[in-house]
């Protein structure tokens, strides 16, 4: 219930106003968002380097409302690339659709991507999709095929999410065209007529994606993006038993969840965190809020701190 009260919170726009402009909420978010700037941003992903964990790093944005709104997001792109390849580390970035103007027209959204790409392609930065609400699951599924396989971007990664019941069929066909699949549990408000409404089925649906994929080809990626003790011991097994070598996944959490966690799993994996900044930190935050209502207790004890 809490879940869903806040999930509907993070896409109401009178709630956004309200909040970005309460200074307790700004500082509490910032227990999961790097800072407002790209020099923040920056400075978060040479930390986690020195600690031997990659980052990618998120632009915070989504569901932009005009052609003009998406050039800047477009060019901010361009230039945190360039900056990653400058400072040389070893860092992607991920973008939402939506920031870039899937709303607006596919079109729009491919060329914008594909700017990205290029530069990614030159300063050999990788880029990943997200994946938002279930109504742009197929779209940003096909816009990651394109870029993929039309435009060559071998560069390009994107995202599937274990609680959609379609995801089962996505990544058998996935996991055989040489794809590079972050595989979450899903953070957006669904109707039980498309995802799993249990945690219990959203798990073991998350392991048996993971394994569908990892057996199928060895030339498909993952990214096994979870803080579940529960997830992370059962894919951790079956890498063992199945062989499956270091060079064809690599875990991934989000800045400021189970920080200690994420030191642990980088002396035996690949570890990548998730890294986002901006000043639009309000869908991101809430829907953190959502997947841990504890965290509400931490707002609340900050409010008096
Ligand atoms: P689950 O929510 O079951 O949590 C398991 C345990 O992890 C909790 O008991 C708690 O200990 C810890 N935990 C989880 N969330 C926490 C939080 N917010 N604060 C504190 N502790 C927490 N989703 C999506 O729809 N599209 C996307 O593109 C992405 N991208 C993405 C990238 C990366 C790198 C990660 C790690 C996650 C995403 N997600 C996402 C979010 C994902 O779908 C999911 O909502 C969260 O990861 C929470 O799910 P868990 O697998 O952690 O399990």
């Amino acid at each position: 219930m809490l879940r869903q009260s806040l999930l509907y919170l993070s896409t109401a726009g009178w709630a956004r106003s309200m909040a970005t402009q309460w200074s307790v909420a700004r500082r509490v978010a910032r227990r999961f968002v790097a800072g407002e700037t790209m020099d923040e941003a920056i400075a978060v992903a040479k930390q986690l380097q020195e600690q031997n964990i990659l980052s990618t790093l998120d632009y915070l944005g989504e569901s932009v409302g005009s052609e003009e709104d998406t050039r800047e997001v477009v060019d901010a792109y361009q230039k945190l690339i360039e900056r990653i390849a400058a400072e040389k580390l070893k860092a992607t970035v991920s973008v939402k659709p939506t920031h870039v103007g899937l709303d607006i027209s596919e079109d729009l959204c491919l060329n914008n991507l594909r700017h990205i790409l290029t530069t990614g392609k030159v300063q050999g930065v990788g880029v990943t999709l997200d994946m938002e609400g279930s109504a742009h699951t197929e779209l940003t599924i096909q816009l990651y095929r394109t870029l993929r396989d039309e435009f060559d971007f071998l560069n390009a990664g994107t995202v599937i999410q274990a609680y959609l019941y379609r995801s089962e069929e996505d990544m058998q066909a996935l996991s055989t065209e040489g794809s590079h699949i972050r595989l979450c549990k899903g953070a957006y408000l669904e109707p039980p007529t498309v995802a799993f409404p249990l945690k219990a089925d959203v798990d073991a649906n998350y392991v048996r994606l993971a394994k569908v994929y990892l057996q199928a080809s060895p030339a498909s990626y993952l990214c096994l993006a979870t803080h579940d003790e529960n997830m992370i011991r059962q894919t951790e097994q079956f890498l063992a038993m199945s062989q499956i070598p270091s060079d064809r996944y690599e875990y991934q959490m989000l800045y400021g969840i189970r920080p200690e966690r994420q030191r642990e799993l980088a002396k035996k994996h690949t570890m990548r965190v998730y890294v986002p900044f901006g000043t639009a930190w309000y869908p991101y935050f809430v829907r953190r809020l959502a997947e841990r209502p504890a965290n509400v207790w931490f707002i609340v004890k900050n409010m008096f701190a």
